[in-house]
């Protein structure tokens, strides 16, 4: 649960004035709820090793993909931002985070592709649902439930899917309702983080110049960048072993090179960037109870910069593409 500062402390929003005589009213801390028992995927899709409780296999995967791996990734990443845009459209003011679960898993079915975070292997569990979805000051990892959006919220949805042996993980934050000021520049700021770090993406440059891009402008804004959760490799694997820091590491020195594949994913937050895990071992949380954003893509390296496999078919209807119209 998210811990808020005590009513004559400052507030987490860096005002300067007291929590009480700032933040504190609109600040209900998201709760653990109810989780609906396992959704089922039938036979006939082709699942990743962790589906039915089984763990992980880890391997090798090359960083730099084949031709053919890279034009089945583009078609997953596709198929995963249409849905997350779907998804979208249901971040409304009494909608369950339930219910986006069960869109979200019907839509995967639907594209002949599983919802990669089923069943995923987690410290204490594995993870219930079938998409990620983070409300207010939860950064990442928040399971589905019972709790209805509320006017004001902000919600992140995490859409992963495995189809044609690869995955295609990307995310996005939404407006529920009338959200406040702060809020909406949290997460404007947290769109252009992401941005700016796909652009940081080119070859013959390390890695770290992506942290670098993304934390020179959070810090700007007087926001922090979420330094326990990365970005990573992805491909035939959910999860590969290159690491995508948000913030500025000077060892991540690995160059980028054309045909690489991975996240990058800021979380972004309005006040403290460290992090407490519900005893549920996925859901993180803000240590101070401060708001939080994320936006993700998978990208691919190319010749003379990066590309993004998760394009929705229909921009108009992507945060990503919507949100950047809706500033200049
Ligand atoms: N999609 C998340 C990421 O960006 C990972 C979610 S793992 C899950 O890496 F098990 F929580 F789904
Ligand atoms: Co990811
Ligand atoms: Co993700």
């Amino acid at each position: 649960m998210g811990i808020l500062p005590k009513a004559n402390e400052a507030c987490w929003c860096g005002s300067g004035k007291k929590f009480k005589r700032c933040h504190k009213n609109a600040a209900s801390p998201v709760k653990p709820g109810k989780v609906s028992p396992l959704r089922p995927v039938p036979d006939s899709i082709d699942q990743p090793a962790w589906a039915g409780g089984n763990p992980a296999s880890r391997w090798d995967e090359p960083r730099v993909k084949s031709p053919d791996v890279i034009k089945r990734m583009r078609r997953t990443g596709r198929e995963a931002a249409d849905v997350l845009a779907q998804l979208g459209a249901l971040c409304q003011p009494g909608v369950t985070t339930d219910e986006i679960d069960a869109a979200c898993h019907q839509s995967a079915i639907e594209r002949n592709a599983y919802p990669s975070p089923l069943e995923y292997p987690g410290m204490v569990a594995p993870f219930p649902k079938s998409v990620c979805s983070s409300v207010n000051e939860v950064i990442c990892h928040g399971i589905p439930d019972d709790r209805p959006l509320r006017d004001g919220d902000i919600v992140n949805l995490d859409v992963t899917l495995f189809r044609e042996g690869v995955h295609g993980d990307t995310n996005a934050t939404f407006f529920v309702g009338q959200v406040d000021d702060l809020s909406r520049r949290l997460v404007q700021v947290t769109r252009e983080c992401l941005e700016k770090g796909v652009e940081a993406a080119k070859p013959g440059h390390p890695i770290n110049n992506i942290g670098r891009a993304i934390q020179t402008h959070a810090e700007s804004h007087g926001f922090g960048v979420v330094r326990d959760f990365v970005g990573h490799g992805i491909g035939e694997q959910f999860h590969t072993d290159l690491q995508i820091c948000h913030y500025y590491h000077p060892r991540l020195t690995d160059i980028m090179e054309p045909g690489m594949t991975f996240t990058i994913e800021p979380m972004i937050t309005a006040g403290s960037w460290k992090v407490r895990l519900w005893d549920d071992g996925w859901t993180a949380v803000t240590a101070d109870g401060s708001r939080t954003a994320q936006f993700e893509h998978t990208i691919l390296i190319t010749d003379d910069g990066a590309e993004i496999l998760t394009t929705p078919s229909d921009k108009t209807s992507h945060p990503y593409w919507t949100l950047a119209a809706a500033t200049v």
